[in-house]
């Protein structure tokens, strides 16, 4: 079977649609038939201040919700970064094979570093994507579910892989982006030439997986739309409709062409509104049963710890190996 790791940040109280949509449920969809690796990536959340309790909140919050869209603990692997030692072990190797101005090219750390300031912008947050790369790497996972911001850093792990293996040997999979088209970009409701984004988003621009139902559908009725009074799907001349449309679809799993044709001649709001009562039916039983993981952290933490030992097994030895080849002696 074909092996995948996926990781979603704990830096917010709920996941939003642009992460479910664009990663999350194909990570639910996928697990059955592959060696599925899905990772709370606390390591990853720090590169910006966290306060700890909210941190601690944040990542329980994270499992819950992952168990709580489907993924079964019996059928993939679900555990938090920092329990596997592994990780920051195999970052720092690969660190020392990244180039200071290769780290400088990524987007994201570019993007961040320009909000926070260059100099209170933290080291870590600079050699972030190397971490991501190490998350994978240690996996040797064929595959990585991601959305389309993703794909730059995807790159990096491709090409950090490949330079390890040519230097030293062959330790590593070199992984491919799973990047599912419709969905791989959800964009900003209030603003739908930007990503829907948990840190640069408007709170009306966004919708949680676990917003109150009522609140996500007066969002969806306020979105900004489009000139016009024609629902097409037209991603280059209709933004706001045709992220609507694309929600929409992935929520109710109707073809994008087929809500086209069942609105015709009727206007932005029959849509709008719809799209509320499309949302409450998915988000109403993810939230219940999000209540119910919650409230039980002895044994949500029980789940994690399970799932820690399992990645361990795997990333030990892949780490392992990459020290010998490195040059490294051995400790035993
Ligand atoms: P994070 O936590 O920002 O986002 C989690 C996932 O959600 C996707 N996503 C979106 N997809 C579609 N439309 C959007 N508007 C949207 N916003 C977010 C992201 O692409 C991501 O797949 N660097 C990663 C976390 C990470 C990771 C890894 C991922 C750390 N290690 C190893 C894969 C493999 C991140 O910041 O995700």
């Amino acid at each position: 079977r074909n092996r995948l790791l996926s990781g979603i940040q704990p830096t917010a109280d709920s996941f939003h649609l642009g992460n479910y949509l664009g990663a999350v449920r194909h990570w639910v969809s996928m697990q059955d038939d592959h060696d599925a690796f899905y990772c709370v990536v606390d390591l990853h959340a720090i590169t910006v201040a966290t306060d700890p309790t909210v941190l601690r909140d944040r990542t329980r919050r994270a499992a819950a919700q992952l168990l709580a869209v489907g993924l079964n603990p019996a059928r993939c692997t679900l555990f938090v970064q920092s329990h596997v030692p592994e990780h920051t072990q195999l970052a720092w190797v690969l660190n020392c094979l990244t180039g200071f101005g290769e780290a400088s090219r990524m987007t994201q750390f570019k993007d961040k570093s320009a909000r926070h300031g260059a100099d209170r912008a933290s080291v870590g947050l600079f050699t972030y994507p190397v971490l991501q790369a190490a998350d994978i790497l240690l996996y040797r996972a064929d595959a990585v579910p991601v959305g389309e911001d993703q794909r730059q850093h995807l790159e990096l792990t491709r090409d950090l892989a490949q330079r390890f293996n040519r230097e030293y040997g062959p330790a590593f999979t070199v992984p491919a982006p799973h990047i599912v088209g419709d969905t791989a970009r959800i964009l900003d409701l209030q603003d739908p030439t930007s990503k829907m984004s948990k840190s640069t988003s408007s709170p009306a621009g966004v919708v949680d997986l676990l917003e109150d139902v009522a609140k996500a559908a007066k969002k969806f009725r306020s979105a900004v739309t489009d000139t016009g009074r024609e629902i097409a799907f037209d991603p280059a001349g209709k933004p706001g409709v045709s992220n609507l449309l694309t929600i929409y679809s992935a929520l109710s799993g109707r073809p994008v062409a087929e809500l086209v044709a069942a609105y015709e001649g009727r206007g932005y709001g029959d849509l709008k509104k719809d799209l509320g009562e499309v949302f409450a039916e998915v988000a109403r039983p993810v939230q219940e049963r999000f209540r119910g993981y919650l409230d039980d952290p002895a044994a949500l933490d029980a789940v994690l710890a399970a799932g820690a030992a399992k990645a361990r097994a795997v990333a030990a030895p892949t780490l392992a190996d990459a020290y010998d080849r490195m040059g490294f002696l051995p400790s035993t």
